[in-house]
């Protein structure tokens, strides 16, 4: 296998895909953006982008054709949507014939996670989409695969979602349960070095999912770690505790249960909060720990709690988000 160098990226823009682009330019890669026609999204200055009809396999062939690798970071509803993306891009990749690595979309919890029932059909969907990367490698011998999950992408989940728990703005925080209930996470630096790591290491990650995490953490350590880092930030004021409130993992079932039964979609962040918590269960813990993730061989660092949260309260950037 030559070294690999021209790597293009189909969603470069998004929530992931932006930490990843700016993790591929600092590692050096010779990046082409893929993007559709209807994109209003905006890119780096500097890197090459190319708008690509996604559903005309021989402009996806021309678009690949001199790749040496593919990353996809599509939204979910691209690449498993029922336009098929995933598996365009796939076929396109096979034609081209340059390609050697793709990196499917995941940057989830892979095919392994002990996930609720209510999951089953979403998790069916991917897996159908996963195979066919790993039925076309094996048929044409042309490519190889890597699936990168990642966990709970957790700087910017603390970020974006309070039903985690933490909502920043008026530090309160929502304790389920005992608090105590562990999962993984990775960073979105961590992500983004997840991927320079599989294309630096091709033979280790060939054909298979690969396991990253920054930190195996719980409530109740990240709550201890976001009251220190407020009261550091904020001048060292006595008493600024987080206000504490309390619920139940049972409550974030019924919820979300009730939801999905009325076909609010807001029945999955409940649904996932609640088997992140889940007492005892141990659902969103990919690897027991970072030594024994596939962290190492991707370079992806092990961060204390108190980098975590410090990177949720934008008290400190995500190194890499900086470049682009
Ligand atoms: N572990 C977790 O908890 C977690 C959380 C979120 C996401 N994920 C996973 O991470 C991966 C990337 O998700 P994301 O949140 O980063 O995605 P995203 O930000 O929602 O979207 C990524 C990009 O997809 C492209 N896109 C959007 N709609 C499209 C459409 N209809 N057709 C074609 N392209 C479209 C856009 O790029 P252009 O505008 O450039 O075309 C967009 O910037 C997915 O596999 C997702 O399941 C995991």
């Amino acid at each position: 296998m030559t070294p690999i160098k021209n790597v293009a990226v189909f969603g470069a823009s998004g929530n992931f895909g932006v930490p990843i682009t700016a993790a591929l330019q600092q590692a050096g890669f010779t990046i082409t953006i893929i993007t559709r026609a209807e994109s209003t999204s905006t890119f780096p200055p500097g890197l090459r982008v190319l708008t690509v009809d996604y559903t005309s396999l021989e402009a996806l062939t021309t678009a690949l054709t001199g790749q040496d690798a593919v990353v996809m970071a599509l939204s979910p509803a691209a690449a498993f949507g029922s336009t098929n993306v995933q598996n365009t891009i796939i076929d396109a990749v096979e034609a081209a014939g340059t390609v050697q690595r793709v990196i499917v979309n995941d940057f989830g919890w892979g095919p392994d996670i002990r996930s609720l029932p209510e999951f089953d059909a979403v998790r069916q969907v991917r897996k159908v989409h996963w195979d066919y990367a790993k039925m076309r490698s094996e048929g044409s011998g042309r490519f190889t695969w890597t699936g990168i999950s990642c966990g709970n992408p957790i700087d910017w989940a603390l970020q974006k979602f309070p039903i985690l728990g933490f909502t920043l703005a008026t530090s309160t925080v929502t304790i389920y349960d005992h608090g105590t209930e562990y999962f993984t996470g990775t960073t979105l630096e961590g992500i983004g070095q997840s991927v320079v790591g599989v294309l630096h290491h091709p033979d280790e990650t060939a054909n298979r999912f690969v396991k990253t995490l920054s930190i195996k953490t719980n409530q109740t350590e990240l709550l201890q770690a976001f009251e220190s880092a407020t009261k550091t930030h904020e001048s060292g004021q006595d008493g600024n505790r987080w206000t504490v409130e309390h619920s139940t993992v049972q409550t974030l079932l019924e919820r979300g249960r009730l939801m999905l039964s009325k076909g609010n979609g807001q029945w999955r962040v409940n649904l996932l909060v609640a088997q992140m918590f889940e007492e005892g269960q141990a659902r969103c813990v990919l690897a027991p720990s970072w030594e024994q993730s596939d962290s190492s061989l991707l370079g992806v660092r092990s961060e204390p709690v108190e980098e975590v949260v410090a990177k949720a309260l934008g008290l400190q950037n995500a190194p890499l988000m900086g470049v682009i």
